[in-house]
């Protein structure tokens, strides 16, 4: 029999990528990553086009499976199809015409403040968190629709005629990539709408109420490894697909995070540290998030839950470096940059571009900068601003040690910017605890085609993949306990000054 592999679709925030993965989940090949541009009609708004978002998921596709050929790989051997994506982000589309009746709303855009408070008029967050696992905030899908339906008329008239549908980007995908064009979202995608009851793993009427719109406009929910589809007009037409999960929960799958109270952070367009935290949904003290990490098998018992510190801005300071700044040419030489000073001489970035999540949740708040002096230099600049995703990280991790009444002992990390030594070192500093870097920073897609490969039979055992997985580096914290406080304390002063700007 010819060697079978599982493709990963990763559509991101920043861009998307398709990625092959082997019998083992290893990869082989890849797609380029295809820039998502991200459109800013009013300072903290931010939207996609959602054709964009397609587009370059088919692009991706293609050049993934030119690359495969070079190998002598035929698309008939690709078995299974598995999506990742940016959670939250919300489309609303037309069910006869495919259409779009607006832009995605992103999930980090801030314009629903108002739309938030009505809702908290109608409904205490806490009632909310008791069902759904979240606060009411701007972040989340369910927010974003009723903003949607309250200022575009060509979605609540929609609505009305009952032509609308609602997804967030993986029902986008999965809509248009299957033939059979499938009205299916999964568990970790449905838990960050604010709509889904996080026991029952199914919509929630109360909550579909406090939104206004009927479950007519909702996709399906199933499990992470189910049968979202068949791929339509491409040329991997037929092959199922049968893997869809959060980027983030996908990460801690590809980072074979099976066991309560093991961690990762992702360092993407955000950061994100989700602890896995068992069988049963774990409600917090701290702020974090209670959300499903990822349901492998139909029976809604087997949902694994986690908690999770989403923190909006962490690659996107270094993109705000770049393309506002201009104090680097591009996102790797911020390392360079950084190094040449040999600390940030006390000055503290605090990019809370459009406010904190986890575990402040602050909308009120923005960015700052400070301890500038007539000696700072753009090294100072990167280097504090390399720091900020450092200390928010660790902010998010006292919380989660807090409420999982346990020490974490090592933090695994992925994502992009988990290449950067520097930064890795500066975790493990902050942190005060080991932090692993995986051979493979790519854990996103991976557990998408693992999730994929799942449903097919193609990886069978969790044990087996978690043994396939290797350690790349480890970073030792290299400074003293009295120092690590210190510069915690200053960036706690640094943030105080970043609240409540917003009026
Ligand atoms: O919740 C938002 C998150 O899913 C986005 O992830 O990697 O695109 O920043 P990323």
């Amino acid at each position: 029999m010819s060697a079978q592999y599982v493709i990963a679709i990763d559509a991101g925030t920043t861009s998307t990528r398709a990625i092959l993965y082997n019998r083992r989940c290893n990869s082989v090949c890849s797609s380029k990553k295809n820039e998502n541009l991200p459109l800013h009609p009013h300072a903290g708004w931010a939207e996609h086009d959602p054709m964009l978002l397609l587009g370059n998921a088919k692009l991706s596709i293609e050049q993934c499976l030119a690359e495969a050929k070079k190998l002598s790989i035929k698309p008939s051997q690709i078995k299974a199809v598995g999506i990742t994506n940016q959670r939250e982000t919300t489309v609303v589309w037309d069910r006869n015409t495919g259409s779009p009746l607006y832009n995605a709303i992103i999930w980090h855009d801030a314009r629903t403040v108002s739309t938030m408070e009505t809702l908290r008029k109608k409904f205490k967050s806490e009632q909310v968190r008791s069902i759904s696992g979240l606060p009411i905030s701007t972040y989340f899908s369910g927010v974003k629709l009723r903003w949607m339906i309250d200022n575009v008329p060509e979605v609540a008239t929609a609505i009305e005629e009952g032509t609308a549908l609602f997804g967030t980007v993986d029902t986008w995908l999965v809509w248009n990539l299957s033939m059979e064009k499938s009205h299916v979202t999964d568990v970790t995608n449905a838990g960050r709408t604010m709509m889904m009851d996080i026991r029952s793993l199914s919509w929630d009427p109360t909550l579909v109420d406090l939104i206004g719109v009927s479950t007519d406009i909702l996709p399906e929910i199933l499990p992470c490894s189910a049968e979202f589809g068949h791929m339509a007009d491409t040329a991997l037409k037929g092959t199922v697909i049968s893997g869809v999960i959060g980027d983030q929960q996908s990460a801690l799958v590809g980072q074979a995070c099976f066991e309560t109270g093991e961690a990762k952070n992702t360092y993407g367009t955000g950061c994100f540290l989700i602890v896995n935290s068992g069988t049963k949904p774990k409600f917090t003290n701290s702020y974090l998030l209670t959300t499903p990490a990822y349901q492998f098998e139909s029976n809604p018992d087997s949902c694994v839950y986690s908690l999770e510190g989403s923190i909006a801005v962490a690659g996107a300071a270094i993109t705000w470096l770049r393309d506002n700044l201009g104090i680097i040419r591009n996102a790797p030489e911020v390392e360079d940059l950084a190094m040449s000073v040999p600390d940030t001489d006390d000055v503290y970035v605090v990019p809370a571009f459009s406010g904190f999540l986890a575990p402040y949740w602050r909308e009120d708040a923005r960015g700052t900068i400070v301890g500038i002096t007539q000696r700072t230099t753009r090294a100072h600049i990167a280097r504090a601003t390399l720091e900020s995703m450092a200390y928010k990280t660790q902010k998010v991790l006292e919380a989660s040690e807090k409420d999982m009444g346990v020490p974490l002992r090592q933090l695994r990390v992925d994502g992009g910017a988990a290449v950067n030594d520097l930064l890795m070192q500066m975790q493990a500093d902050i942190v005060g605890t080991e932090v692993l870097r995986p051979s493979d920073v790519e854990t996103t897609a991976m557990g998408a085609a693992f999730a994929a490969g799942h449903f097919i039979r193609l990886y069978e055992s969790l044990d087996e993949f978690r043994e396939s997985r290797t350690v790349g580096k480890k970073f030792i914290p290299m400074i003293t306990e009295e120092e690590r406080e210190r510069k915690i304390s200053r960036w706690n002063d640094a943030v105080e000054r970043s609240l409540g700007w917003v009026l």
